[in-house]
This record gives structure tokens, C-alpha cells and sequence, in this order.
């Protein structure tokens, strides 16, 4: 099959360069703004036609929460209006979405067919996305996943790796509940579906496996780099000082999610994959980032 990735320079379009290795028997086009601007209907419709095009992977998105509260109009054109220019295509499209949907409010892992609330520019944006792209291509699968991390681009572990060596003392918030998600895994659950012997449209939740706040992420982070780091920076992130606090005591620009778990199982038994848990998806992450 001939197999598009949008956004390909981002955390998850490499990591699904990587893995696209182990999956030869495809052609691959990965596009990044520069070569394919998905906001452009034409420039889509042009590619998809043009190199024969059987399935998109969208993996571009605006996805600066707080710069969008500003900038929703552009937010809208690359998370909602793209994501149907994908689905007019007349490819097969698996679209990633966000946790973001939901009002964080709840605190119980949020199923599918929960309703969807968004508090912000960002969550409003990727929810037009898809319900736009389910109007134009029932056949489309959504996964919505949450706290996504990688060995490329900007992301909450690379922050607390470097905060950790410059600080010392730092306050984390441990009243905001998710289950972080390493982009290679979701890269392993969006070749499930590729594979799968059928194509089962619809909506999906992805993240790994377990639960923390940001507090417990960081506090992982820290204990596994001081046993891959050098002695000296190993040492300086054990003296920095880390501290649980409340979201009321850290200056957000935008509200975030109190609560981000979402309810796998759906995805689990469609595409019988096995997930790892956070912990685990974080020592392969920081040993492939620290080794660099
Ligand atoms: N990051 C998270 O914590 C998180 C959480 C939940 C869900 N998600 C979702 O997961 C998906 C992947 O996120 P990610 O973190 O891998 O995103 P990312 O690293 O920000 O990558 C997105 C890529 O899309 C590109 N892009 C922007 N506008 C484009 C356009 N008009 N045409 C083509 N490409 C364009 C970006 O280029 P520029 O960098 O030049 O703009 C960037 O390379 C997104 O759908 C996101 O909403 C992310």
C-alpha cells in the first residue's frame, strides 16, 4: 500500500519513520508543511491522486495549547479544516486526536462515547477535526491520545531532564491525573490498525498503560536518568529538589485537564495489541535520549 504520514518531523511522525522500517512492504510518503500543507484542499487532493495514495496517517497538528487560545484561527485550519481536506481525499485516513475533547472534569478513565467538553481553543480545534472528518469519512479511525512524549521534539520528559540539571529545587503539579504515552508505542497501535485484516473505522483511546500526575511522571524521570546519566549529571539532578504542588499554584496561561485517563480497552481488544505500562515506556525513551 502506498501509505502517506503528514507531519512527519514531528514527535510522532518520526517515530513512525522508525518503525516504518520494520514494515517494508509498503511505500511510504512522509510530508512535513513544507512538502504537503494540509490546509490546502488542493495541494491534499493533488498528492493523494497524483502518488496514488491508499492510506493517510495524520500526525500534523497545531498543538501549542496556549499559543492557540490566541491563535484559534490558525488552530482550526490545521487541527479541524485539514483533517476534512484529509478525509475528502478519498484515501483511508487514521487521524490522531486528543484527550483535550473532554472536560478533565471526570475521574473515571473516559470511555469513547463519553461526552466531549473541550475547555480550551486547542481541545475545541481537534474536536471540529473529528467531527468533521467522521462527516466526510465515516470510514475514518480517530485516536485520541494524551501526554504524548518521544525522543524528538519538544516534550515534557526533555523539559524535566533539563530542569532537573539547572534547578535546584523545582515544584510539580500532583493534582492533574493522565497516563503519559510514548509516541513509538502509539506508532506500534497505529500499525495494529494498518495490519489488522480488516479496517475497523471509528474512535479509539491510546495511551500507556497506568496512571501518575505530573508530580510522579517527573519523580520517574529523575530516578531512572540518574542511573543512565554521567556521575556528575547524575549528582545534580539528585540534589534538585522536587516538590508536589497544586495547579492553583502554577501560573497557567491556559486551564489544564485535572483528570486525562482514558479507557483503552477498546482498542486493545479490536486490534489485540498489548500496551506497556508508563514506566516501562519511559526507561526504553531515556535510554535512547540519553545515550544520544
Ligand atoms: N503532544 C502531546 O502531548 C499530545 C497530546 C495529545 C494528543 N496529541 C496529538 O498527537 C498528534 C501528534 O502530536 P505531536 O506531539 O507528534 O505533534 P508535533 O510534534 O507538534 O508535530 C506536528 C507536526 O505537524 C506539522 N504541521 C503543522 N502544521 C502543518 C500543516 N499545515 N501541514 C503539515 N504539517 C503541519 C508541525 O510542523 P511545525 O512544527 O513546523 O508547526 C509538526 O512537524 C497530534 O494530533 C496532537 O494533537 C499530542
Amino acid at each position: 500500500m502506498n501509505i502517506l504520514i503528514t507531519g512527519a518531523n514531528g514527535q510522532l511522525g518520526n517515530e513512525m519513520r522508525i518503525l516504518s522500517e520494520q514494515h517494508t512492504q509498503h511505500t511510504y510518503f512522509f510530508t512535513d508543511v513544507a512538502e504537503l500543507d494540509i490546509t490546502s484542499r488542493e495541494a491534499v487532493q493533488h498528492f493523494v491522486t497524483e502518488n496514488a495514495i491508499d492510506i493517510i496517517v495524520n500526525c500534523a497538528a497545531y498543538t501549542n495549547v496556549d499559543k492557540a487560545e490566541s491563535d484559534e484561527e490558525l488552530a482550526y485550519a490545521i487541527n479541524a479544516t485539514a483533517a476534512e481536506n484529509l478525509g475528502r481525499s478519498g484515501a483511508k485516513v487514521i487521524h490522531i486526536s486528543t484527550d483535550y475533547v473532554f472536560s478533565g472534569d471526570g475521574f473515571i478513565p473516559y470511555t469513547e462515547t463519553d461526552s466531549v467538553a473541550p475547555r480550551t481553543a486547542y481541545g475545541r480545534t481537534k474536536l471540529a477535526g473529528e467531527e468533521l472528518l467522521q462527516a466526510i469519512c465515516p470510514e475514518a479511525i480517530i485516536i485520541r491520545t494524551a501526554w504524548l512524549y518521544s525522543t524528538f521534539g519538544n516534550n515534557f520528559v526533555k523539559t524535566m531532564l533539563r530542569l532537573g540539571q539547572e534547578r535546584e529545587s523545582l515544584g510539580v503539579v500532583f493534582d492533574q491525573i493522565g497516563s503519559p504515552t510514548y509516541a513509538a508505542d502509539l506508532a506500534v497501535a497505529i500499525f495494529a490498525a494498518i495490519e489488522s485484516p480488516e479496517w475497523h473505522a471509528g474512535v479509539y483511546h491510546f495511551t500507556n498503560e497506568g496512571v501518575c500526575s505530573w508530580y510522579d511522571f517527573t519523580h520517574e524521570i529523575f530516578a531512572r536518568a540518574q542511573s543512565l546519566l554521567s556521575k556528575g549529571a547524575a549528582d545534580t539532578v539528585a540534589n534538585c529538589q522536587l516538590r508536589p504542588i497544586l495547579s492553583s499554584e502554577y501560573q497557567y496561561q491556559t486551564p489544564r485537564p485535572h483528570y486525562s485517563v482514558l479507557n483503552k480497552t477498546k482498542i486493545k481488544q479490536t486490534f489485540g495489541i498489548t500496551i506497556p505500562h508508563w514506566t516501562e515506556a519511559l526507561q526504553v525513551c531515556l535510554e535512547k535520549l540519553l545515550k544520544e
